[in-house]
């Protein structure tokens, strides 16, 4: 008997401990862990650095209000905002929050321009920005509305990819475009470059704001910092939070002055956002994950996962549709449900996690070894062999 609420269908198994890529259960059996909290564990489990570091400020300080400045906060908002578009940031404890927080900032500086009736978000259906009423709102699916009671007003949708619509929702009324820079929960969908060109064209256009939700996506998920760096747009807002706390709980949004103007004293704020055990572990994370080297890394390992997904994608082309993603945020998109594909995966110690449209979602730690992908790769094709007909 769980005591805990029935909102979680939980595979029956539980861990004991985690170690780099690897998940152990009580008995001890290892699991290849390709799903590391939904692309939360950027490092993978227990990284000695965070480890180090987490037990450091445990001994120091864990949390001080918002009402007093916090050294930690201030170092990581600086380090975020020299390495990116960024002019201040906001931290928050989640993605939702921070997604959250984003749609607030955007209707803020409309109203503090005197423009408080573009209030409104373009965003696309069925999309993913969190389970807050706003965000299940925002993400516009029917299936995490069913049952919430009143609409939350304020957003508008075109489906993925329909630019038409997309340009004929705009109204005098909008404040903003939210897009995740490749839809995660949505089945690994990348927003090409050219389209994010024309997002931000179209957003300078109408003098809307682009905010680009990075939670899933970001901090060097892609091998680039963020996955929208190498379309060379500089987005307005941009909400962040998994990959950032390596698994500590950590959300945030990067704003550039001009979308930062509306936010003075008393519009928002967080109890917990940005204490100083968070801000300690999110600045060792990013000391980490922003290096050239270990980006770089990322870049290659990748790149040689994929190649050897593609070709087995080409050897079981009836089981398999496509590969889909960049860097370490990987899909396989299967011709057909992927329930039991996952099932066999993990029966053969490979945890994977579902994504919409038939996706079999492959998110390992950043910091992966050549020899735990060639581990995954043998696993996948044997799962192939089992469900190719
Ligand atoms: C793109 C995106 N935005 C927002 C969220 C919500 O984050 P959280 O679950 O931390 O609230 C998620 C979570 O999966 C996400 O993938």
């Amino acid at each position: 008997m769980s005591y805990l609420a029935k909102n979680y269908n939980r595979k029956k198994i539980s861990f004991k401990k985690g170690k780099g890529s690897y998940l152990y259960t009580k008995n001890g059996v290892r699991y290849l862990d390709f799903v590391q909290g939904i692309a939360v564990n950027s490092l993978g489990h227990s990284h000695p650095k965070l480890v180090k570091a987490i037990n450091y400020q445990a001994k120091k300080l864990w949390h001080v209000s918002n009402a007093f400045i916090i050294p930690e906060g201030e170092i990581l908002a600086k380090k975020l905002a020299k390495k990116t578009f960024a002019d201040f940031v906001m931290f928050q404890n989640s993605g939702a929050e921070a997604t959250e927080a984003a749609i607030k900032i955007a209707r803020r500086y409309f109203y503090s321009i005197g423009k408080p009736q573009k209030n409104r978000i373009l965003c696309v259906k069925n999309s993913f920005h969190g389970r807050t009423l706003a965000t299940i709102y925002a993400s516009g699916s029917k299936k995490m509305t069913e049952g919430f009671g009143p609409k939350v007003d304020g957003f508008d949708h075109f489906s993925f990819g329909d630019h038409k619509r997309l340009k004929n929702k705009i109204s005098k009324k909008t404040a903003a475009i939210m897009v995740e820079t490749i839809m995660g929960e949505g089945g690994i969908k990348t927003i090409p470059d050219w389209c994010l060109r024309d997002l931000r064209k179209i957003c300078n256009r109408n003098g809307i704001l682009l905010i680009l939700d990075e939670v899933q996506c970001g901090i060097g998920r892609t091998g680039d910092f963020f996955a929208f760096e190498k379309s060379k747009v500089k987005p307005d807002i941009v909400p962040i939070a998994k990959g950032i706390g390596g698994g500590f709980p950590i959300g945030a949004v990067l704003m550039n002055r001009k979308a930062a103007s509306g936010m003075t004293a008393g519009t928002h704020g967080s109890t917990f956002g940005g204490n100083p055990l968070a801000m300690k572990v999110g600045n060792t994370v990013l000391d980490i994950i922003s290096k050239k080297s270990f980006l770089n890394n990322v870049k290659k390992n990748s790149k040689y996962f994929h190649h050897q997904l593609i070709k087995i994608k080409n050897k079981f082309p009836k089981l398999i549709k496509e590969v889909r993603g960049r860097g370490f945020l990987i899909g396989l998109q299967l011709h057909r449900d992927q329930t039991n594909f996952i099932k066999s995966l993990m029966e053969n110690k490979l945890l994977t996690i579902r994504a919409a449209e038939n996706v079999v979602r492959i998110l390992p730690p950043l910091n992966v070894k050549k020899s735990e992908i060639n581990q995954a790769l043998k696993i996948i094709k044997k799962v192939c062999l089992k469900y190719k007909q």
